[in-house]
């Protein structure tokens, strides 16, 4: 055995260790309790906005009138894209891969916005926070319109966060309720502790890289179905279950061919994701001016077969399984699902960097060796065919 290194044996997905201290959110999964700055999710989803949040979740406290019109005027500001950024988009493929499109495109950000070398002062890196907070919706949308043959919008000051991304999607303003839905949305999706993506924005973080690689990297992450990708996987299954009659058999034989259902389960909550909850009462506006579709019934009767199958090895629904069939009742495409999940989530990525970045010691954790030791080099010639 190696000589030196731990022999300590190896927590598989770092389940339950802590890498970090951290202010930013707080979940109790047995409780189905989410707090953001030690506030309610849900109550900053009903009562408060994303950009609210947002300024909770970076400074860690609420906002005075006076500091939240600066701060929002600071992300209106910021919303544009150089058209030159533009043009590159343009030269985009129509099928394109959005997620990879989006970090990418928060990628090239750095070439025209440099970071002074990474300040351990959140303050002096405060320009790039906020502008991959306001343009990540501006480059979604761009590149939607793009693909459909359409020139992208130049967003409207006029509008708030998630009312000038509908309107740069759409080019009609939303409703106010249909606002209010996306609203909640980014708020309910824009922190939740040490996930897979935030844990990637802390140890890229944590090398000093520049807060456009830290994000970009973070994108990259939430895009697996594990993770963010998961909304987009939910709708195929209701398509394919097709109606909530068949619910039960179809969840039946998914878990005896032990295949892995989209928009269930997590690594926290052993009860339902207090997110999803609030996400199935926000679908009830929505469906008040779109009408309630077939596959809301279908996923209300899943859930409801999957208590007794799924139930019992604290496997319920997420915040993936209904936030995609919201989505579709606005008329949002389902390939910009996880999008939305990212350009809402790169307030809690953005928090999490500040605190890295101003108690950093860079990630370098170690493994149980179990490779071969001391192998002698054959030359090819003398190595079997
Ligand atoms: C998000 O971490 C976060 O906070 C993430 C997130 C955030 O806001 O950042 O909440 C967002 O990523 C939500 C999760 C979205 N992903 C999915 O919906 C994909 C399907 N879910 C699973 O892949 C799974 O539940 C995970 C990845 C979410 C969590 O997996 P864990 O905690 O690692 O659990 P596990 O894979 O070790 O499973 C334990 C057991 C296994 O059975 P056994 O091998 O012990 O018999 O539970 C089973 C798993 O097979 N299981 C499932 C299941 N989830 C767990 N079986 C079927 N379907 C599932 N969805």
């Amino acid at each position: 055995m190696p000589s030196e290194g731990p022999t300590a044996v190896i927590a598989p997905g770092l389940d339950n260790i802590p890498v970090a201290e951290s202010a930013v959110s707080y979940i109790d999964g047995k409780r189905a309790r989410l707090e953001y700055r030690g506030i309610a999710a849900e109550t900053l989803a009903k009562e408060s906005c994303f950009e609210e949040t947002t300024y909770l979740l970076l400074n860690g406290k609420l906002p005075t009138q006076k500091e939240l019109v600066d701060f929002d005027n600071d992300l209106r500001s910021r919303r544009k894209l150089k058209t030159k950024i533009l043009d590159l988009m343009a030269c985009l493929p129509e099928k394109g891969n959005t997620m990879g499109i989006l970090q990418s495109m928060v990628a090239v950000l750095s070439s025209y916005y440099p970071t002074k070398p990474v300040s351990p002062d959140p303050k002096d890196n405060w320009d790039a926070v906020l502008r991959i907070i306001a343009s990540m919706p501006t480059i979604i949308a761009a590149y939607h319109r793009i693909r459909n043959g359409d020139k992208p919008l130049d967003p409207r000051d006029d509008l708030d966060h998630a009312g000038n991304f509908y309107w740069m999607l759409f080019e009609r303003i939303p409703t106010p309720a249909v606002r209010k839905v996306l609203d909640a949305c980014f708020v309910l999706h824009a922190e939740h502790t040490m996930n897979a993506s935030t844990f990637s924005a802390r140890v890229v973080g944590s090398t000093l890289a520049d807060p456009y690689a830290v994000i970009s990297a973070a994108i990259g992450t939430l895009s697996g179905p594990l993770h963010g990708g998961a909304n987009e996987e939910v709708l195929p299954v209701l398509e394919e279950i097709g109606d909530p009659s068949r619910a039960r058999a179809w969840l039946e034989n998914a878990v005896a061919t032990k295949r892995k259902i989209m928009g269930f389960g997590h690594r926290v909550y052993k009860v339902k994701d207090p997110r999803a909850t609030v996400i199935q009462e926000l679908a009830e506006h929505v469906f008040v001016e779109s009408g309630r579709p077939k596959m809301y019934e279908t996923a209300v009767e899943m859930e409801r077969a999957a208590v007794n199958i799924l139930g019992p090895k604290g496997i319920y629904p997420n915040v993936d399984f209904y936030s995609g069939i919201v989505y579709k009742a606005l008329g949002i495409p389902v390939d910009l699902f996880t999008p939305i999940f990212a350009l809402a989530r790169s307030s809690g990525w953005l928090s999490h960097w500040c605190e890295q970045i101003s108690k950093n010691r860079i990630y370098r954790p170690e493994q149980v060796f179990v490779g071969v030791e001391d192998a002698d080099y054959i030359p090819l010639e003398q190595r079997a065919s």
